[in-house]
Order: structure tokens, then sequence, then C-alpha cells
């Protein structure tokens, strides 16, 4: 094994393509480090951890969204886009944490929320306070309900997180929510809408942020000519064909071609990744187009089991895709929307489900009693081992560098997620979305494992402790040794996009492929070691067995 130091320069240098073959560390910001006390993350705590970040080796951070919020959503419900939540931060120190990651030479990605606000934002107040048919209602999407006093909704449409998606105002009229009720849907069609958004990716971008991950891309544009469709007319649309008349429509791309000219502005052009659950390849490459928001995430692989079949499809495809599209590919396997990797690798595959574990586990966190927590944790770790050898970004979520497992055990009068609340997976028995969003550990013990000094906003499992960075960092054989290890070789072996299967040892089980510079990766999905190819073993996920590759491993070699 080699031992490597991070070499990270302050950014200064005004490379447009830095985000190609970026590794970007998502930070969940209420749940990474809490310096001032009060149990919520926030952006001093961040600041505090840079050079944890910097010694991981991380390109780019991306901030899911600090804005002020009720927190109906875990922030997802934004009630001022060009402020700082008072319990993260203030503008001010948003600034001085990107001077501090930018000396550190790391970029800051944000999270913009554009389908919906939250029900606090001064237009929905002032919407509510409107009459009907008045511009302020123009802004969101406001109709009249059925019935003789409009007492009945406009449609029986379904939110996103369970229940009704439309919500009555008192006055005959409903606004439409596809998420939570908190968070009402623009209308994109008013001008005033478009202009605003115009405005705040002006004010992030002029304070040095870097890109955006653009929030459910695909949704902001709808037809929503009557007569309104019924929830089963909306479910028979063909969204693949573009013919959804609230999903993945093709006027939403003149939205973001005027995004980009705003982007192209800047000097580096500031990025974007949308973040798009689009039914087709094809889809997902316009809004990773050049003229377009630059990169969309991929979930194949995030929805694939660990297979190598299925992966080797997954990266055919997707390197097809971004060769077509012109952008880079990105590769995820853990967000704060899905049950971390390392559980969903150590869970059974679900009954009636033969090869796929299907995006029913995704959203889950249990059963906990038929979780292998070992076999997950090494499939985790060759998985990501596979995924940081590919070409194109590489999108890390907090807390899987230390090999964290989904918190099962949250009580519900502790957790937070409205999805958990509303129904949504409750005939699944889901449990929501808090388990990959509890405080992580940096300290071994301690009443919040070095998160803070106060109790942490969702509650932590004892064995957190095993887990945490403290633990885990003068160990050479951690998870957190093999990311910072596997995360600086990825920057000095790094060069072209390209990839070459390697065919005479990808059979089976097996995955090989090279990059240039020499760089061989192989991965044994199976469970019997397998004979690795000659060179030098530069990285291996778990140690090798009698110089052969064992089951639920990757391994670096030099050749
Ligand atoms: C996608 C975000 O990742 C998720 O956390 C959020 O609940 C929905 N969009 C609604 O904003």
């Amino acid at each position: 094994m080699t031992s490597l130091t991070v070499l990270s320069e302050p950014i200064t240098a005004r490379d447009a393509d830095w985000w190609r073959q970026a590794t970007v560390y998502q930070i969940y910001p209420r749940s990474f480090a809490d310096a001032s006390g009060d149990g919520i993350g926030d952006l001093a705590g961040i600041v505090s951890r840079i050079p944890y970040l910097r010694e991981l080796g991380v390109d780019a951070v991306w901030l899911s969204p600090f804005y002020p919020s009720a927190l109906a959503d875990g922030g997802y419900d934004v009630d001022d886009y060009r402020d700082v939540d008072p319990r993260i931060g203030t503008l001010e120190e948003f600034d001085e944490m990107v001077a501090a990651l930018h000396g550190a030479g790391i970029r800051l990605v944000v999270d913009i929320v554009p389908n919906h606000s939250s029900d606090r934002h001064e237009w929905f107040r002032a919407a509510l306070a409107a009459p009907k048919g008045s511009p302020e209602r123009e802004r969101y999407i406001f109709r009249d309900g059925k019935g003789e006093n409009g007492e009945l909704p406009p449609a029986d449409w379904e939110a996103a997180f369970g229940g009704l998606a439309w919500e009555p105002v008192g006055d005959g009229q409903w606004y439409l929510h596809t998420f939570a009720p908190e968070q009402p849907d623009f209308n994109w069609d008013s001008r005033e809408v478009r202009d605003d958004f115009l405005e705040t990716l002006r004010f992030w971008s002029d304070r040095g942020v870097d890109g955006f991950r653009v929030d459910v891309a695909n949704l902001l544009v709808k037809d929503l000519s009557e007569p309104l469709p019924s929830a089963a007319e909306l479910r028979a649309f063909d969204e693949a064909a573009g013919e959804h008349p609230l999903a993945s429509r093709d006027e939403v791309h003149e939205i973001y071609a005027e995004w980009r000219e705003l982007f192209d502005r800047y000097d580096p052009p500031r990025t974007a990744v949308a973040e798009a659950w689009v039914p087709t390849a094809r889809q997902r490459a316009r809004f990773a187009s050049p003229s377009s928001l630059g990169q969309a995430f991929s979930f194949d692989l995030l929805e694939a089991d660990f297979d190598a079949a299925q992966f080797r499809d997954i990266i055919d495809d997707n390197l097809a895709e971004s060769r077509a599209s012109g952008a880079s590919s990105t590769w995820v396997f853990s967000n704060h929307d899905v049950t971390r990797h390392a559980t969903r690798y150590g869970l059974p595959p679900r009954a009636g489900s033969t090869t796929k574990q299907g995006t029913e586990w995704v959203a889950q966190g249990g059963p906990e009693e038929q979780l292998d927590r070992e076999l997950g944790e090494r499939r985790a770790r060759a998985a990501t081992m596979l995924q940081l050898a590919l070409p194109g970004s590489a999108y890390l979520y907090q807390g899987e560098e230390l090999g964290l497992h989904e918190v099962a055990d949250i009580a519900p009068d502790e957790r937070q997620d409205p999805a958990f609340f509303r129904g949504l997976n409750a005939t699944k028995d889901g449990l929501g979305r808090d388990g990959c969003r509890v405080p992580l550990p940096w300290a071994s013990d301690g009443p919040s494992f070095g998160f803070g000094p106060a109790r942490p906003h969702l509650p932590q499992p004892e064995w957190f402790g095993a887990s945490s960075v403290e633990a885990q960092a003068g160990d050479p054989s951690s998870t957190l040794s093999l990311y910072r290890e596997a995360l600086a070789l990825r920057r000095e072996l790094q060069s072209d996009e390209t990839l070459e299967w390697l065919e005479e040892i990808s059979a089976g089980d097996v995955l090989a492929f090279s990059r240039p510079n020499g760089w061989v990766s192989v991965t044994n999905f199976g469970s019997a070691p397998v004979d690795l190819p000659d060179g030098e073993v530069l990285l291996s996920s778990s140690p090798l067995e009698g110089g052969r590759l064992p089951g639920a491993a990757t391994a670096w070699i030099r050749s």
C-alpha cells in the first residue's frame, strides 16, 4: 500500500473544467458539526472541520439548504432564498466559509430549491392575504375548488410525501404542493418568478459560490390547462415520452437556458447539477447538456444491487450518455434522501424482487434484524473504490467515509421527516429519511459524540462511538483511512475521461477496467477470492488473502 499526503492548493486558478472529475462531498448542514451549541449544525461548525475535509481530500462541498426555514422538509422549504437561517449562521459567516473553503482548495456548490418555496416565504404570505385573481396569487398555483363553494379539491392528485397535493386556503381556492403542504409550488409561467430566481443565482454567484445543485429540476414547468386530469389519468401519462403534464416537460429547458446564460457570465462559469429522477437517459442528458445545467445526477448505481452485470451495464450506459451530452458522468451511492449504501448492501433482496433490490429499499432503514452490518460495510467500501476509479464526478455523502449505517432506531416522536409522518412508504414499513441525517460522530464518546456541546437535534445511537472520526482516524484499516488514501490516489492518477474494460478478467462476478496512467481497478462482487492481474497493488478495500482479492472487495493496481 502506498501512503500519500494530500496536496490541495488554494483556489486561484480559473479552471472552467474543475467539476468534470471532481469529488464532491455533500454536507447536510444541520447534522454536520454544531459550533454554536444549540444542537443544530452550523456554518461555523463547517469552518471548524475544513482541516478534516482537506485531509479527506475532496475537491468540493455541496451544501444542502442552509436558508431560513421552519424545517417542514429539512430545509427544502425555503423562507428566503437570499439569506442564511439564523440558527445556522449569518451572511457574513457564509462569506467567511467561502473564503476558508477556497483557501483550503475546496469549491462550494449550494442547493437551490426552485420548484417550491416554504409557506412562510413573503410571497406566499402575500398571496394568502391577497384576493383570488390577484398578481400575488399568480406567483403560485392557485385554482378554484370544486363543489358549490369550492370545498372540494380541484383534483385528487397525491403529494409526493403522501396525502392530497392541494390545500384549501378558506376562500374557495386551493394551492398546489407537490411535496408537503408547507411547500407551495411556484408558477414558473410567471416572469416575476423567473426573474427572481435569476436574481438569487446572481446573489450567490457574486458571493463566490462555484455551482448549484438544482432540486427536482424536472418538475418546474407544468401544463395545468383545464380540465385538470384525475390522479388515475395522471398515472397513465407517459413521462418518458415527455407527455406528463407535471414532470419532465420540454419547456423546462427554456428556464435552464436562461440560467446557463447567467452562469457563463462568470469566470469560471458557475456549474450546476440537476437532481432529476427522470425515466430515460435521453431526458437526463438534456439537463446535463452544456446549454442547460451542464451535469445531472445519475441514480442508476444507487438503485442497483451489488451485482457485476448491473454495474457494468450502468457504467457503459452512463459513459455513452456523457459522450453524447458533453457532460461528465456522475456517480452516487448515498445522499440525504436514501438509506445509506452500507445498509442497503447488508440487507437481503426484497421478497418478490429477484434481481433488483429495487427503489423500495432505497428509502428504508430496515428491517434491522435482517441487516448484515459487516457485509454491508465491505460491499460499500468496494463499491466506493470502484466509483472513485470511474471517469467523472463522484458525489459522496457526509458520514459514508466512516462506513456509517442507517440509524433505524429513532422513536416516532423524535423523527422529523415529513415523508415519515405523511405516509410515504407507510405501506412498506418505511422509516423515512431521518436515519441517514443523524448528526455525525466526531468523537468516540461524550453526549453528542463530538458533534457539539448540546444534545443533537436527532438522537445518535450507541454504536456511533465506534464509527467516529476519532475512533478511525489513526487506524490504517478503517473506512476513513481507506477513503483518505483512495481520494489521494484518485487525485494523483486521474487524467482523461476514458475507461477500458479488461475483458480477460471481467467475467462472472468480477469487473475490471483500466484508466490511463496504468491505473487498474478490479472488483470482486462474489464471495470466493479471485486472482489479481500483475502489477503493484496500490490499495484494496479489504485485505488481500494470499495475494488474491477476497469477495466483496475492490483493489487498485498500477500495471
Ligand atoms: C429532493 C430533495 O433531495 C429532498 O430532500 C426534498 O424533500 C425534495 N426534493 C423536495 O424539495
